[in-house]
């Protein structure tokens, strides 16, 4: 079984990403997974066209994700435009991929609406994802609920590939789920999720300094406490006990919910210690990114051998396409 999965570097990683995915992609990375990852910059390039913006973007992705465990030597990791023969797929792809399947698709439509000029690119997004997938052969892809579109794109054009030139080349890639480590991780804002887009101050980034987590957190919203003994937890202070219970003590957490329970909670006190338990927490990786960061010697070599081990697999692929579709010497 190959695991594939392709991050766009849009920004920093934010501790959702972290409880959500990576840490769980690093168990399976433990475990001797046979696992690509890559850095989707050719896909950023439908919404950024800043090449300073999406290097550095690239690069804080990259160091994230180092710092947190992923370990070059186990698991391919790769920029994507290190890898040119996705576009060549890509294009094989395309010429089987009928334009109402891709007239359908929601994320073209979200990005118009955003404003977004409406690009090719853009249009076409779903099938450089598919080829990301099929260039490897991979069997299944952890991402998101908001991917399962192009998930369903990938595995039609795995299909029609396979069917239109009567071979079984392609698996289908199916999503993959993470079982029980992964975690859901609030937002400050009361809201249910922690995510980039959700506004100032949802979201606590991995490389957040001492004051920024501190001031998050003070400011996360609360109400003004419980009127009933043993009372059930509204959104947000359910969040914030969620949140604790990521990063905090057993008895740290059981300390407040007794006083949740009685109703000598004092919501400023479970922040500031809520506040120090994440600066506890963050700061290894903190202090790891900027060892990292201050090493590009080390950065190049790792783009360079997962450079190379993902084109190694990539021609392979390319190299059978070829000769499937008809490619030969005259
Ligand atoms: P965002 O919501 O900030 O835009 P992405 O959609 O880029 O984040 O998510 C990348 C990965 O991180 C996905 O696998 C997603 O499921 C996971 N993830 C993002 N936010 C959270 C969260 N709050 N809790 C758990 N997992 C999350
Ligand atoms: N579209 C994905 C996202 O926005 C990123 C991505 C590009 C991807 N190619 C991929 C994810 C291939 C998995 C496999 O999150």
């Amino acid at each position: 079984m190959r695991i594939l999965t392709g991050i766009q570097p849009s920004g920093k990683l934010h501790w959702g990403n972290y409880f959500g995915a990576m840490k769980s992609m690093f168990d399976l990375q433990a475990k001797g997974e046979d696992m690509f990852m890559f850095i989707a910059n050719f896909h950023a390039m439908t919404t950024v066209r800043d090449g300073a913006m999406l290097r550095e973007a690239t690069r804080e992705v990259a160091l994230d994700y180092l710092a947190c465990g992923l370990h070059p030597a186990k698991t391919v990791v790769y920029r994507q435009s290190d890898v040119p023969e996705v576009q060549e797929l890509a294009w094989y792809l395309s010429c089987l991929t009928p334009m109402g399947l891709l007239e359908r698709c929601h994320s073209y439509k979200d990005k118009m609406a955003h404003g977004f000029e409406a690009t090719h690119g853009l249009f076409a997004y779903p099938v450089l994802m598919a080829a990301d997938i099929l260039l490897h052969r991979a069997d299944k892809v952890p991402v998101g609920k908001d991917q399962e579109q192009n998930m369903e794109m990938a595995r039609k054009c795995a299909r029609r590939f396979n069917n239109i030139y009567g071979v079984e080349f392609f698996p289908e890639p199916q999503n993959y789920y993470f079982g029980g480590d992964a975690i859901k991780v609030p937002g400050l804002d009361g809201s249910g999720k922690m995510g980039k887009s959700e506004g100032e101050g949802n979201a606590i980034f991995l490389a957040e300094d001492d004051a920024s987590i501190r001031k998050k957190v003070m400011r996360a919203k609360t109400d003004s406490g419980p009127t009933e003994m043993n009372q059930e937890k509204p959104e947000p202070i359910a969040n914030l006990f969620q949140l604790m219970s990521i990063v905090s003590k057993p008895e740290t957490v059981q300390f407040f919910d007794d006083a949740y329970n009685n109703m000598t909670i004092r919501y400023g006190d479970m922040k500031k210690q809520l506040a120090e338990d994440m600066i506890q927490f963050v700061t290894p990786i903190r202090e790891k990114i900027r060892e990292i960061d201050a090493n590009d010697e080390y950065i190049n070599k790792v783009a360079r051998m997962g450079a190379e081990k993902a084109r190694e697999s990539a021609r392979k692929t390319i190299k059978e396409v070829r000769e499937i579709i008809g490619f030969k010497p005259f």
